[in-house]
């Protein structure tokens, strides 16, 4: 079967493929890794210049089967109320 190759940076002449090799490459080395754009670049070795492509880089990654945050990774985030923030609060006049 014959896939076709799908120009997603054209700066940098990335396509599809390559950014789901990066994908797959960067989770099969690190599984817990965040993937992000940046991060793919520099996985190609290459950096992004007008970013123009942005849009289509992320949905290219969003398509990528591996790019979903780790399960262990989801939800971590805990709701911290304000009354219980530990800051203190200092003026900004004088
Ligand atoms: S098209 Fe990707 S950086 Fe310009």
């Amino acid at each position: 079967m014959e896939t076709t190759l799908m120009m997603v940076c054209h700066c940098m002449g990335i396509t599809d493929r390559d950014i789901r090799a990066a994908v797959d490459w960067m989770r099969a080395s690190d599984p817990a890794t965040i993937v992000t754009p940046g991060k793919v670049y520099r996985a190609l070795g290459k950096k992004a210049d007008c970013g123009g492509c942005l849009p289509h880089f992320m949905d290219t990654l969003r398509q990528c089967d591996s790019f979903a945050v780790p399960a262990n990774l989801r939800n971590l985030r805990r709701v911290v109320e304000p009354e219980t923030w530990d800051v203190e609060v200092r003026s900004h006049e004088g």
